[in-house]
């Protein structure tokens, strides 16, 4: 085996232990039974549905579709599948005990690990070209290795969301603060020139099938914030009346946020003139110089009108994150091609929420914008679609059944996203009403044509 396939399975040996030492700290190290169990809410799985679906999913890309074997729990396949059992109702389920998940999970990764070993992992990346890749590409680069790790930590962010819909006592330690540097930036917006730059990826091996293909893309010129709207600024918003008047709500939005009676970002509760939060048990002010989080599409949409300004579209908010003016090319990360660090980026539940606006100078992309990776995901204006090009890899459901219905494309990974599971090609997306996700926004404006 050639050292850098050595290397490759040395890397993916690491990230899955790092995935299933995520998944349990914040299942079976962190709740009883009868927590895990338990629906926190309706838009949530109990939190032992998603311990064992991490497992189930390794199970059949890891194993299965290796070829390897047959079902190690025929029984269980149907109650682990997104799409058969809606999130409100999986608590209904025969689901494993907490116990029994965690056995299933270990017996999976060790048969995984043997199946690592064997593996020929040569070749390149899956491509996007005229056909469709084949089911023999799965393995190529690591491709599925790194598909299943990052499902994984995935779903360790969603299911932090489930702690912080979950009610009762601290049980996720808050550790030291990231010690990123706040350095204000220079200015508060900066100019993105117009002009081509590469959008997507051919050959990140890492990359999931609807970060693909590059394409260039031609835009005009654009303002960008250098960095994301705070709690200070959206509270002026909130101030003004914002939530209340319909000139920056479009229809849809000002129809959610009358029907639920939405005033201030979730978790937020106006207590003798001062805005509160609830964060992960923990009752406190809501800090000014953090980046707001917690708000729906609709809510950055009106803040940003209500600003004079508009949120960024999906592109916009790439050539920001990746473009260099000196060389014209895009780059994996703001900072460069190389994998982030704590200076770079607050990510990886290094504390239990976004570090203030401003921080991780080290971070910025070329133009000099901050906090684009981690922090808060950041809503665009954009609707979730397929590049031209588009080819479902390995199976539809991961996202083209997503497309063109309405969700919107979040960009840049929070706080809680891992370091693996991110980078300025990404895309998620969501109902432009959810507002449990770690989720904040940044402004853009055209430019005034004179
Ligand atoms: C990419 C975050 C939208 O949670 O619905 C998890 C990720 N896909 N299991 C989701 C996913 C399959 C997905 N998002
Ligand atoms: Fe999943």
């Amino acid at each position: 085996m050639s050292l850098e396939q050595e290397r490759a399975k040395e890397r993916i040996a690491a990230e899955l232990d790092r995935s299933r030492r995520y998944s349990n700290e914040l299942t079976i190290e962190a709740l009883d039974e009868a927590e895990l169990l338990a629906q926190h809410s309706p838009l949530m799985s109990p939190l032992v549905w998603d311990l064992a679906h991490v497992g189930n999913y390794e199970e059949q890309w890891l194993l299965r579709a290796a070829g390897r074997r047959e079902a190690l729990r025929p029984d269980i396949d149907g109650l682990y599948d997104a799409f058969e059992n809606p999130r409100a109702e999986r608590v209904t389920l025969p689901l494993l005990r907490p116990d029994e998940a965690s056995e299933y999970n270990s017996r999976v990764r060790r048969e995984v690990l043997d199946t690592l070993d064997g593996a020929d992992l040569s070749g390149a990346p899956p491509t996007s070209g005229p056909a469709a890749p084949s089911e023999h590409s799965l393995l190529e680069a690591g491709f599925i290795f790194h598909m299943v790790i990052q499902h994984e930590f995935m779903h360790g962010e969603t299911m932090l969301a489930t702690h912080q819909l979950r009610r009762g006592a601290p049980v996720l330690l808050e550790e030291a603060p990231a010690l990123a540097s706040v350095v204000a930036p220079a200015s508060r917006e900066v100019l993105v020139p117009g002009g081509p730059f590469t959008l997507g990826t051919d050959d990140d091996p890492w990359s999931f099938d609807n970060e693909r293909p590059a394409r260039t893309v031609d835009l005009p010129a654009f303002w960008i914030d250098t960095t994301p709207v705070s709690n200070a600024a959206y509270q002026e918003f909130i101030a003004d009346g914002g939530y209340l008047d319909p000139r920056w709500w479009s229809r849809e939005g000002w129809e959610w946020r009358t029907r639920r009676e939405v005033v201030a970002p979730a978790f937020w509760a106006l207590e003798n003139g001062l805005w509160t939060r609830r964060r992960f048990g923990r009752h406190e002010h809501v800090p000014p110089n953090e980046p707001v989080q917690h708000v729906s599409f609709h809510e950055a949409e009106a803040y940003a009108r209500w600003a004079g300004k508009r949120l960024p579209t999906e592109a916009e908010w790439e050539k920001a994150a990746r473009y260099d003016p000196a060389t014209g090319r895009s780059h994996r990360f703001p900072w460069g091609d190389a994998d982030p660090e704590p200076r770079h980026a607050n990510l990886g539940r290094r504390r239990l929420g976004p570090t203030p606006v401003g921080s991780g100078p080290d971070g910025a992309s070329a133009l000099g914008v901050r906090q684009l990776i981690g922090d808060v995901w950041e809503w665009t204006s954009t609707t979730f679609y397929g590049y031209p090009g588009f080819h479902a890899f390995p199976y539809a459901e991961y996202s083209e059944v997503f497309f063109d219905d309405g969700y919107k494309v979040l960009r840049g990974g929070s706080w809680a996203t891992h370091p693996t599971a991110v980078r300025s090609t990404f895309r998620n997306w969501d109902h432009p009403i959810r507002r449990q996700i770690f989720s904040g926004f940044r402004c853009a404006r055209d430019v005034d044509r004179a």
